[in-house]
């Protein structure tokens, strides 16, 4: 049986939480979301406020800028009829009343109860493996028994989690990135005991939406140290931080060169700045203290496997992809 989600309810109102709720307003959600002091509530309903007020301004001033950038690279002026026609290409996404009827769609509470009815509930409160499963054993007396729980930890176990919410068949990792409202992917983490049926709920839930700017891009990943970005994206700050202390290049010039030379968005010392870099050190440690009791293969193998078979890549026609 599907699971249809008609209300989400959201725990923990702080950086990710509100804009978790946010996401899940926009895309028609009924949401709950719940810290512990209101004080708490008031400061996520706020930042949801001004950041759906921010989208709303955006799409209504996109077609006024795509006028002036258009104007301003063609060194013309448009004409009456042009601009109309081109106020009518770009048709704001998302209006003043669409943002306004998402926010509406938002209770915010301090009481855990007020998530009863709620088919789906995100957990993004502070990052303690006691705290986050005493909250979910406590809302497994609350829910109904076909609630899947999900945790947005960065690190924790989920299997470990799953067995302390008494729920473990419909619990699973759903770990956003931030910003939400923007980075649209979602590491869907499934437990020992996760129902593949839990985990297709929530492909399905998440292969619907859409934030701010893209579909929301929810993808499995086994349940390992770091997951599959922090892990991947760990080894590589890492590698940055040794050629800064060897001297191999200086930051500014380390950034830049894997800006220019690999085509990264950002360099990995403005990352870690952008990060945090207690954030990034507590990641670091936890996914190496971690990776040393976990029994995967140290050194991979693929390359030589692959180079063996003469899978080259593009230049064969197979790679890690057919060409
Ligand atoms: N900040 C990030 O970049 C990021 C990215 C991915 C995942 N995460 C994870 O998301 C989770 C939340 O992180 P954050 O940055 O939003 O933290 P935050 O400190 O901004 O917000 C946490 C909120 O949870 C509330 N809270 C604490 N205990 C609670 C409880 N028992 N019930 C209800 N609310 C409670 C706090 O009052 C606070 O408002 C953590 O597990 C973190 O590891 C964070």
């Amino acid at each position: 049986m599907v699971l249809f989600v008609e209300t989400v309810g959201v725990v923990g109102a702080g950086t990710m939480g509100a804009q978790i709720a946010e996401v899940f307003a926009l895309n028609g959600k009924n949401v709950v979301l719940r810290d512990i002091e209101d004080r708490f509530v008031q400061g996520g309903l706020q930042k949801v406020r001004r950041s759906l007020n921010d989208l709303a301004a955006f799409h209504e001033n996109r077609a006024a800028s795509e006028i002036r950038a258009a104007e301003s690279k063609l060194g013309i002026q448009l004409t009456p009829e042009q601009k109309a026609a081109a106020e009518k290409k770009v048709r704001p996404t998302y209006s003043r009343q669409r943002v306004d009827e998402a926010f509406a769609r938002i209770q915010g509470t301090t009481s855990l109860h007020d998530l009863k009815a709620c088919e789906f509930v995100v957990e993004a409160i502070v990052e303690d493996l006691n705290v986050k499963g005493k909250l979910f054993a406590e809302l497994n007396g609350i829910c109904g028994p076909r609630t899947v729980f999900a945790s947005n930890t960065s690190a924790l176990p989920i299997s470990k989690m799953a067995e302390m919410s008494g729920r473990p068949q419909r619990f699973l990792g759903t770990h956003f990135f931030n910003p939400p409202t923007t980075l649209p992917l979602v590491e869907i983490i499934k437990g020992d005991r996760t129902d593949a049926e839990a985990v297709d709920d929530v492909m399905n839930l998440f292969s619907s939406m859409r934030n701010h700017r893209y579909p929301m891009m929810p993808v499995q990943v086994k349940e390992c140290p770091g997951f599959l970005v922090n892990r991947i994206l760990g080894a590589m700050l890492e590698e940055a931080y040794r050629c800064l202390e060897e001297g191999v290049a200086p930051a500014r010039d380390i950034d830049n060169a894997m800006k220019a030379g690999a085509g990264f968005p950002m360099g990995p010392l403005e990352l870690t700045d952008l990060i945090g870099l207690d954030v990034a050190k507590h990641v670091a440690d936890h996914v190496k203290s971690a990776m040393k009791t976990y029994p995967a293969v140290q050194e991979p193998k693929v390359l030589d496997k692959m180079v063996a078979e003469g899978r080259l890549g593009r230049k064969t026609g197979k790679g890690f992809y057919d060409y």
